[in-house]
């Protein structure tokens, strides 16, 4: 036994991007407490603690078997004593007492409660708890003025915390492929975030768009943000220029050509019967929904597809967050690989860079500052190779 756990410890490699992590996560029960406690701490404003506390549940996510003893955790790298405490608690007492008071705590439940609000951040709501604002009604009776997020977040709140689910996720995508094709035909979109990574739900969908001819995707976003709207298919967009790489990377400063790379962050009205694919039944009638459904996918009918029919008796659509990033071609990789996650993923692939290779990396590029020279890549394989990483595929980067 003690053996087998010394050869679990060899493989834990200390940054996330040198690990293979799947979905399969024997260790839940810790990874869940742990991740609870980072989020508390992102959400207080102590992002160094959140890292630490994201770092330890990684490691645990990434060990092939459950951890039943704490000696089977000699060796592992990221686990400081603040985790350790909280694991061995929930080894001992089936939970960590850390975790429940969190959880009970006034302060948590409505830093919970605001930040579930599209729009809404830890800053925000951090302002509206000390006013004494800890509810939905609570701030409904307010006199704050809402911004166009935050008002759209407030009104779709029940559908945007319900989990997205794959068969939705696909059915945003044949709408985004149509938008897409009818303002630009021969762009390639690609799904990005967590369901390219395999996961069965989502808080959002995530599309990355592209054309094979570099400079083709210029003024692609308005077109296909007008484009959905007349449509009607967005409660609410907003198109930004990407500036994460200005604020954050500092070397692998931008060319000209960055200017291009646009994102809509967007809430998307998606008709129930889409669900079932893009095959418009002009039967479908309010008194009909449940037996098309069944007659032309079973397989898709669930207990949430059941839940969700249910309210279509009174809202035959429902509120779904989407994301769209716009890339030109000759960054492409480097979007995709910044956009497919995990976010621990992401930031530890960003400090391998940084910490050991003099490299920065970002969603536009690869700076070698040895050499002083951008690095190109046209795959993620390649960064990866320019990394001195092995690759690891989509379906492992769930660190
Ligand atoms: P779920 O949506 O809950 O399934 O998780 P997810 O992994 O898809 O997370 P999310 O949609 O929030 O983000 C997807 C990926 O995009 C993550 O890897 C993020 O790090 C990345 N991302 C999010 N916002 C930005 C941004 O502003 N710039 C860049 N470059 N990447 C971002
Ligand atoms: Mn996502
Ligand atoms: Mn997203």
């Amino acid at each position: 036994q003690v053996d087998e756990s010394k050869e679990v410890e060899s493989i834990v490699l200390s940054y996330a991007c040198q690990r293979r992590t799947t979905l399969e996560n024997h260790n839940t029960v810790f990874t869940d407490a742990l991740s609870l406690l980072a989020e508390n701490a992102e959400l207080s404003d102590e992002d160094g603690r959140g890292v630490a506390f994201r770092r330890a549940a990684a490691v645990l996510k990434a060990l092939h078997s459950p951890v039943t003893d704490l000696l089977q955790l000699r060796g592992l790298p990221c686990l400081g004593g603040h985790s350790l405490r909280v694991i061995k608690d929930v080894l001992e007492n089936g939970a960590s007492s850390e975790v429940e008071c969190t959880k009970q705590s006034e302060r948590f439940k409505a830093l919970k409660v605001l930040t579930s609000i599209f729009g809404v951040g830890a800053k925000t709501a951090e302002r509206w708890i000390r006013e004494g604002i800890h509810s939905l009604p609570q701030l409904q009776d307010s006199a704050h003025t809402l911004n166009r997020a935050q008002q759209a977040g407030l009104e779709h709140y029940d559908d945007l915390n319900q989990p997205v689910t794959k068969a939705e996720g696909d059915a945003i995508g044949e709408i985004v492929e149509k938008a897409v094709m009818s303002v630009l035909p021969g762009a390639q979109i690609t799904l990005i975030g967590g369901f390219r990574r395999g996961k069965l739900t989502g808080h959002d969908v995530d599309f990355l768009i592209t054309h094979p001819e570099e400079g083709r995707e210029v003024g692609l976003m308005p077109k296909v943000v007008s484009w959905l709207e007349s449509k009607g298919f967005l409660l609410y967009q907003k198109t930004t220029r990407n500036s994460y790489l200005e604020s954050k990377d500092g070397p692998a400063r931008p060319s000209s050509n960055m200017d291009r790379f646009e994102r809509c962050f967007s809430i998307f009205k998606l008709p129930e019967d889409a669900k079932e694919g893009t095959k418009q039944t002009e039967t479908l009638t309010e008194d009909t929904p449940e037996d098309t459904c069944r007659l032309t996918t079973p397989s898709l009918v669930k207990d949430e597809g059941s839940q969700s029919t249910k309210r279509a008796n009174l809202k035959p659509w429902r509120a779904v967050r989407v994301d769209l990033v716009v890339s030109p071609i000759s960054q492409f990789a480097f979007a995709l690989l910044g956009w497919t996650g995990s976010k621990l993923f992401e930031r530890e692939l960003r400090r391998w860079a940084g910490h050991e290779k003099a490299m920065s990396l970002s969603s536009h590029a690869l700076y070698d500052n040895t050499q002083s020279k951008y690095l190109r890549a046209s795959s993620e394989e390649e960064i990866f190779a320019h990394l001195g990483l092995e690759y690891i595929p989509p379906s492992e980067r769930n660190a």
